[in-house]
């Protein structure tokens, strides 16, 4: 088994050794970036020296950075998917390019840490008119270069989708998956991102291991990034060159920069040649531990090769040892750049790790504590990586321990609950989130375990509904008057998506929503656009959203296909990943307006609650502009 501290080490020697500066890991909750509640990827810190300020540093950095993917919480289970890893990182400043780039990675890969070259795919982009961004023929060139200096022919594969792998070592993809950004592909970067054609490297575990006929795809044929298990990305190569123009085109950045980001535990895993990240060095000592908690063995049969078949005992055995040591070494990381559970914000992930920790350690027979016993163990296996953990290791076991004894008991008594219902609802769920602190997402899960389902907009309404009662019964107390009827956080709610629109429409689709922050007072409304707004623009905002509220549109929901939403025009938060069926308000939809140009005014993904037409909002009046960062406005607005 290849070791944790050796193989990080390796990476950043070998970039090292090429006139690369190690730059430190920053925290896992970054600072001055309202766009993200957490670091998910390396890139992330690098920023503004991507976009042109200098890296005190220098034009050549490599790092190993700690990462937190929370919209990975769900994904957790299978043999790869982990909410916190480390992502080793190299960067050109404007000074390489993809010569140096993919050499050095295939010198690394096979050379350095002795994979076999016939074990590697690449795929990278087949250009895009539209876009006018052309086929990278370049890196094409390279890779064959450095295959064939290992003895290895490398032929180009068009659609592998169609086709399958056949001789194929090459595989070209389009901007859906051979293209990086922090929004992702090139039409959901907003103004001044930037972003760019990408290369990625998989490993093959091997045709003869089976996963793709047994996996779900079998009828289809197997390719580099078929989700079957079979291949596992291990890197990926940004040639970040681009940057989204103010009128929605793709135009060139000042500077040609590499962004290169590859998985630890990943690369790990296929140095073991085994497909379970959680069989590295990086969950084992966690595993073993939990072996010892619950009197189980994480894998009882030989299973080690064989894709998990999720309706067996022994997966669901197994995602639960996984899921337990994801969650708590995660909880341990987040604890150790200051997040320790709670019920805003970033806490509230800790607090969603913890308890779906418990439930499964639960499920495994883990009888007693088990925060004091796997801390310790998690602490020391990143000793020589963060010894300030080891400093506050009293400190996190205090806290995560007192979370989990909270919720121990409030579990027994939900499940007991749970075991005299036929059916599990929103109703039902937030009972159990309001009285037995189940995070609605832990409640979803058991459901989908009874083949049912929780309405999640049904249950926020309630919650809203709920927090809204306990606000009019303080605020009557103290006020001794009659309180609004109408929730003002929804009212505020329902106007963020007015004035999406509405600053669409006075500035230019350009604009999208980077965070918003309601309170009972006042809405705060951050977007992208590359300067500070005009006296004349705040009034036509301010205006087109009043003259709506005026209209008193309707306000309506629907559910559609993710997909489907999208190619209708409507907006989707920036960076949030979102589920295949998604909700849908559409406010005045069959409106025209003669400055708008879409038959509703409004269409946005959203979970709500929102008000039912907009006349209940009453007046706003926008009271505050501001930056926000590099590229992003901040508006407040108040009630009047
Ligand atoms: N920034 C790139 C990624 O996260 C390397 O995949």
């Amino acid at each position: 088994m290849v070791t944790r501290d050796h193989l990080r080490q390796q990476y950043l020697e070998f970039f090292g050794q090429r006139g690369h500066a190690v730059v430190p890991s920053v925290s896992l909750v970054p600072e001055n970036d309202p766009t993200t509640l957490f670091t998910g990827s390396g890139m992330q810190p690098m920023l503004p020296y991507l976009l042109g300020q200098p890296h005190p540093a220098g034009s050549r950095i490599v790092n190993s950075q700690r990462c937190f993917r929370a919209q990975d919480i769900d994904e957790v289970g299978d043999n790869r998917h982990t909410t916190f890893f480390e992502m080793l990182g190299n960067w050109s400043l404007s000074d390489y390019f993809k010569r140096e780039q993919l050499s050095w990675l295939m010198e690394l890969l096979a050379d350095e840490l002795g994979l076999k070259p016939d074990r590697l795919y690449v795929t990278v982009f087949a250009g895009n008119r539209r876009l006018g961004v052309p086929r990278d023929d370049e890196s094409v060139q390279i890779w064959q270069e450095q295959f064939s200096r290992r003895g290895i022919e490398a032929p180009t594969v068009e659609d592998a989708e169609q086709t399958g792998l056949g001789q194929g070592r090459i595989f070209y993809y389009d901007q859906t998956k051979n293209w990086w950004s922090r929004a992702g592909g090139p039409d959901l970067m907003p103004v001044g991102e930037p972003g760019g054609p990408d290369s990625e490297v998989f490993f093959d575990f091997g045709e003869e291991r089976g996963f793709h006929q047994r996996s779900s795809f079998a009828d289809q044929p197997c390719h580099p990034n078929c989700d079957c298990g079979r291949f596992l990305e291990i890197g990926n190569s940004v040639f970040m060159e681009y940057r989204k123009q103010a009128d929605g085109s793709i135009g060139e950045l000042p500077q040609r920069n590499v962004d290169f980001g590859g998985g630890l535990e990943r690369l790990a895993a296929v140095i073991d040649d085994d497909p379970d990240v959680f069989a590295t060095d990086f969950f084992w000592p966690i595993i073993t531990e939990l072996e010892n908690l619950s009197g189980q063995k994480y894998r009882a049969q030989p299973a080690r090769h064989q894709p998990a078949d999720h309706h067996s005992t022994e997966y669901h055995h197994t995602a639960s040892f996984r899921v337990m040591a994801d969650h708590v070494r995660a909880a341990v990381m987040l604890a150790g750049d200051g997040v320790f559970p709670g019920s805003k914000e970033q806490s509230y992930f800790s607090r969603r790790l913890v308890r779906r920790a418990i439930r499964h350690a639960r499920m495994i027979g883990v009888k007693g504590d088990m925060f004091d016993r796997l801390v310790p163990v998690i602490v020391s296996m990143y000793s020589s990586l963060r010894p300030d953990l080891e400093d506050r290791s009293d400190q996190i076991v205090a806290e995560l321990s007192e979370e989990e004894a909270k919720f121990r008991q409030a579990l027994d008594k939900g499940l007991r609950l749970i075991d005299r219902l036929d059916r599990l609802d929103a109703s039902t769920a937030f009972k159990l989130f309001e009285s037995h602190g189940f995070p609605v997402e832990l409640t979803q899960e058991i459901a989908q375990e009874r083949g049912q389902q929780i309405d999640i907009d049904e249950f926020q309404v309630l919650r809203q509904a709920h927090a809204d009662a306990s606000r009019t019964a303080s605020a009557g107390k103290f006020k001794g008057g009659l309180a609004d009827q109408n929730s003002t956080t929804v009212k505020y709610h329902t106007a963020t998506h007015l004035l999406h629109a509405a600053l669409r429409d006075v500035l230019g689709d350009h604009v999208r929503q980077h965070g918003s922050n309601i309170t009972d007072r006042r809405l705060r409304f951050d977007f992208s656009h590359p300067q500070p707004l005009t006296e004349q623009q705040l009034r036509r905002v301010e205006q087109q959203l009043n003259d709506w509220i005026e209209a008193n549109l309707a306000v309506t929901r629907q559910e559609q296909p993710y997909r489907q939403a999208i190619d209708e025009g409507a907006l989707a938060f920036f960076g949030d990943a979102y589920p295949p069926t998604v909700s849908v308000y559409t406010i005045g939809a069959g409106w025209t307006d003669s400055r708008t140009d879409r038959p509703w005014v409004s269409k946005e993904l959203c979970g709500g609650p929102h008000v039912e037409t907009t006349g209940r909002i009453g007046r706003l009046a926008i009271t505050k502009e501001q930056s926000a960062g590099a590229g992003i406005r901040r508006l407040y607005m108040e009630l009047t």
